[in-house]
């Protein structure tokens, strides 16, 4: 499978800190300029620890909440309130603090598990048209959302744009994900990558390696905020 053409713009920070700040300011920016353009916000969330500050952040902020339209990149396929849901961090974190209407946050239904969850979200999608923001983070092993080396990322035009994951390596096993293609139809895509153990990745990333992050094409390109030691080599 031919891999997209993808644009990357990298902005390296010396601290966890300091990249959640940049990454934040650019969200709010963001929504400011959608909420102009066409009256709404939508932004697809990511998943993993990576996040936890600029959702945080988020918390504090002062946006128009009552425009954002909030969706899920992936989701792990474990009870609505188990604390390892992604959509349990981002309310914890953020969610719950903030007065967007709980009609527009789009949990992914993942405890109906893959399949259902899949046909549910794939309906849930069909009034979302191209996202303004999709937020994703990096595995060790250079997966995204819940795209994995060696399984399908949904890269072509015509894939799905939900599919059912049943064995992840990431645990838990069964997951839904957005597919390569979907999380592509947006206006802007931001990577969030901490963690040394992404040094490996972020290497592969930035010499064309295949990788399913690498798969995200949107026709903007994609903003990786990361850690300045990720840049270098790895040992
Ligand atoms: C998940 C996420 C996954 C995550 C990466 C990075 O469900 O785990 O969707 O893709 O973003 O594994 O996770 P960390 O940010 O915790 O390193």
């Amino acid at each position: 499978m031919p891999h997209p053409a993808q644009t990357c713009r990298w902005h390296a920070y010396p601290t966890t800190g300091e990249l959640s700040q940049a990454a934040a300011q650019q969200i709010l920016r963001s929504a400011r300029q959608a909420i102009a353009r066409h009256g709404y916000f939508s932004i697809v969330l990511a998943g993993g620890n990576s996040p936890r500050q600029v959702y945080e952040l988020l918390r504090t902020s002062d946006a128009d909440w009552l425009r954002w339209q909030v969706y899920f990149g992936d989701e792990r396929c474990l009870p609505p309130q188990d604390p390892e849901r992604n959509s349990r961090m981002a309310a914890e974190a953020w969610l719950d603090h903030v007065a967007i209407p709980p009609s527009q946050i789009h949990p992914i239904p993942s405890e109906l598990g893959p399949e259902q969850a899949t046909a549910a979200y794939t309906k849930t999608l069909e009034t979302a048209g191209e996202f303004d923001m999709v937020l994703l983070g990096l595995g060790e092993d250079g997966h995204t959302a819940s795209l994995f080396p060696g399984q399908a990322w949904g890269i072509e035009q015509g894939a799905p744009p939900v599919m059912a994951v049943f064995d992840s390596p990431k645990p838990p096993p069964q997951r839904v994900s957005l597919s390569a293609a979907r999380l592509g139809q947006a206006h802007e895509v931001v990577f969030l990558v901490t963690g040394v153990g992404k040094r490996q990745a972020i290497s592969e990333w930035r010499s064309g390696k295949a990788i399913p992050a690498g798969a995200i094409a949107p026709p903007a390109g994609v903003d990786v905020y990361l850690e300045k030691l990720l840049l270098d080599r790895p040992g």
